[in-house]
């Protein structure tokens, strides 16, 4: 997949997460075979631009190419003002954030209420487009609710002003996260634009990243929440479209060495104190497959130092790999 001058190979994309997506993750999954990551949103608000939260949003040092940079807001000149502001700060990719259905955005008439407003849309994707000499994409649902179902609308709307490529999450904004995805509305939207399109939503398997492939013809595909405790499902997606076979499952000896390293970096990027904090969501989905999750869960997370959180974790999953469970407090 093409977007602009960037080459997403391969075309499976980490879907962009606020509070997950951050730059360890972001390496973390791209070095586990994903072919291009989008930031958190970042708000179109320049008064939060120096909290410590944005700068850390806005940290791109070191990621390697394209760095993407979602944004989020609804006033057409603010939006093109984090655009360049982004781009100034290293963003090679902007993305447009109208398919996030958190209350948050959604009281600021942001995120996929803008849908609701196909006028205000083409305004803030013309600003943005013109404001900056980067690739800006967009990310949608596929409407605002069962009877507004306007994805193919705003696609057309996109792809007139410039949008260089689109995702397409199978779900109106009125389901939030209910009910399943589903793919004939962006199937209709794949055949009736030339950019690029990626679907997203409830891609959980290699064999329904196959079937979602082949049921909209789409460029790319978009994984969120699978990814979470499981970056690597992006080479088991590769591995699966290109030879049909199955990968091996991971031991409980690789995921350890995955989740330590993942670990390091959080602490190095955070710091200690918030790194461990940050920490904590991600061991509960790293071992949310594995024996005794919630035992682990209760324990690793009154570690508060990263010598215990580590040292507990590196336990954990030792004893998963030696079938010794019964030897440490998890199995209490
Ligand atoms: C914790 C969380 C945070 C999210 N934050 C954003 C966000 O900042 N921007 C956005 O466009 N979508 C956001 N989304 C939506 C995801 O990008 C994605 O569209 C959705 O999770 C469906 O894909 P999935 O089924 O693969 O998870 C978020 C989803 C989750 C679960």
């Amino acid at each position: 997949m093409q977007i602009g001058p960037y080459a997403i190979n391969p075309p499976l994309i980490l879907a962009p997460m606020a509070g997950v997506t951050d730059k360890p993750f972001r390496l973390l999954c791209k070095r586990m075979g994903a072919g291009y990551a989008v930031s958190e949103m970042t708000s179109s608000d320049s008064r939060m631009w120096k909290t410590k939260k944005s700068l850390w949003r806005m940290d791109h040092e070191g990621e390697p190419e394209p760095v993407g940079v979602q944004i989020a807001g609804a006033d057409p000149t603010a939006l093109a003002e984090a655009a360049r502001h982004n781009v100034d700060h290293g963003a090679q990719l902007v993305d447009i954030n109208m398919g996030c259905p958190a209350k948050k955005v959604c009281n600021a008439w942001a995120g996929s209420a803008l849908l609701q407003d196909e006028a205000l849309v083409a305004r803030i994707l013309a600003a943005v487009v013109s404001a900056v000499d980067v690739p800006v994409t967009l990310k949608i649902r596929t409407g605002w609710n069962r009877d507004n179902k306007n994805g193919l609308r705003i696609a057309k709307i996109a792809e007139d002003c410039g949008i260089k490529a689109l995702a397409v999450h199978g779900r109106t904004r009125d389901m939030q996260y209910t009910g399943d995805a589903e793919y004939e509305t962006i199937a209709a939207i794949k055949q009736a634009v030339r950019i690029p399109v990626m679907a997203n939503g409830d891609i959980t398997t290699p064999q329904k990243a196959l079937e979602v492939l082949k049921l909209t013809g789409v460029d790319g595909l978009m994984i969120g929440r699978a990814a979470q405790g499981r970056p690597w499902i992006f080479r088991e997606i590769s591995h699966f479209l290109k030879t049909g076979q199955i990968m091996p499952a991971l031991g409980p000896r690789e995921i350890r060495e995955i989740l330590l390293g993942h670990l390091e970096h959080l602490y190095a990027f955070y710091g200690e104190q918030a790194g461990v904090r940050i920490a904590r969501k991600h061991l509960g989905w790293y071992a949310k497959d594995c024996a005794m999750n919630v035992s682990f869960r209760n324990v690793v997370n009154r570690a508060e130092t990263a010598v215990d959180q580590m040292r507990l974790a590196g336990e954990y999953f030792d004893a998963l790999q030696s079938g010794a469970m019964a030897d440490i407090p998890f199995a209490a």
